[in-house]
């Protein structure tokens, strides 16, 4: 079916569902957004409460819709699923989450689906890595939101310590979303400017101890949020919003989303975060950055510990 590049739908409308749906909302990015949920009141109860903000926002009609609504779509994003709650880690979703994801696959493959899917749910990179071999799709067109938000996380963080614009900053986190990812430092710039030499242009120094305890604040931000507020949402819904930015607007953007790998980085049979291009047809280029022997080392065990986990779904 032709695609319509203006329409996408959202699968799942739970808190990170429908914050993706008020984040495109306010982007102004799709003319029509469709909304699906097992809970079909959810969806439209959404459809609804979102739509008494058209006044205020560009026009774009949204529905609570089914299936047969999505086959045109440019854009699919999975977030059905459950989430963590407090103490259990997203590699421990994994079985809940498959088979949910199994049954949306199905739906979405028995029609005449020509877009993206971006996969939310987590464990995200091993959702992702299904998605793709359950579809059949090519791997450029099922990309998974990855450690664009866990970058953003690091961005904000260096930003707040260093006192400079987070957007002025450009690093890395990579690996698994999740307890195995890992932060580039090697390569971590400010607008071009290497960190050492940033600090050293502030009067500060950032040590070892001091990255160590960011790259914590980041891998274990999302377990202190849901430790207050029972979820996380606001932060995913920005980073969503900017991987359908880069699809709609074809920037040819670099965002580390979740991609299959086939030997890059020495990996493949899995979906992991790294840089890579992002454009109109998904997943464009993944780039091969330059790594610490450390930081290869450490993908290659967050990678090791996907693997095992792709292993045990029998895919
Ligand atoms: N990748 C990330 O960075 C990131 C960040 C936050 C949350 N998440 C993940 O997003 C997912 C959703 O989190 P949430 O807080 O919105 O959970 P939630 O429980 O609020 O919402 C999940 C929604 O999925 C729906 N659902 C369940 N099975 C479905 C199916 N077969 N078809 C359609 N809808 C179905 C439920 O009815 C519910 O509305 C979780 O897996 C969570 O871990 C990912």
């Amino acid at each position: 079916m032709r695609v319509n590049p203006r329409k996408a739908a959202i699968v799942g409308c739970g808190f990170v569902g429908a914050s993706i749906a008020f984040r495109f909302l306010q982007q102004g990015l799709f003319s029509k957004l469709v909304l699906l949920d097992v809970d079909r009141e959810k969806a439209e109860g959404e459809a609804m409460d979102l739509s008494d903000g058209l006044p205020y926002a560009s026009p774009v009609e949204i529905t609570a819709g089914t299936y047969d609504d999505v086959a045109d779509c440019a854009l699919v994003v999975i977030t059905a699923g459950a989430n963590q709650k407090p103490g259990e880690t997203r590699l421990d979703l994994i079985g809940k989450n498959t088979a949910i994801l199994r049954s949306i696959i199905g739906e979405i493959t028995a029609r005449d689906f020509g877009g993206i899917l971006l996969v939310v749910s987590n464990p995200v990179d091993v959702l992702t890595y299904a998605a793709w071999k359950l579809s059949g799709y090519p791997r450029q067109r099922v990309i998974g939101s990855g450690t664009v938000l866990d970058t953003g996380r690091l961005k904000q963080l260096l930003g707040e310590e260093l006192r400079v614009d987070s957007r002025n900053i450009h690093a890395f986190i990579v690996g698994e979303h999740g307890d195995s990812e890992l932060a580039v430092w090697s390569g971590a710039n400010v607008s071009g400017i290497d960190l050492e030499h940033f600090c050293r242009l502030r009067g500060d120094g950032l040590h070892a101890a001091d990255m160590d305890r960011l790259y914590q604040s980041v891998r274990d931000s999302a377990y202190e949020i849901i430790k207050r507020k029972g979820a996380t949402y606001y932060g995913i819904a920005m980073a969503v919003g900017r991987i359908a930015e880069a699809i709609v607007r074809d920037e040819h953007a670099v965002l580390p989303i979740s991609v299959v790998l086939e030997g890059q980085y020495g990996q493949e049979g899995l979906a992991l975060s790294v840089p890579s291009i992002v454009g109109r047809n998904g997943l464009e280029e993944v780039l091969e950055i330059s790594m610490s022997r450390g930081e290869s080392l450490a993908l290659s065990a967050s990678a090791r510990q996907l693997k095992e986990a792709i292993a045990a779904l029998k895919l």
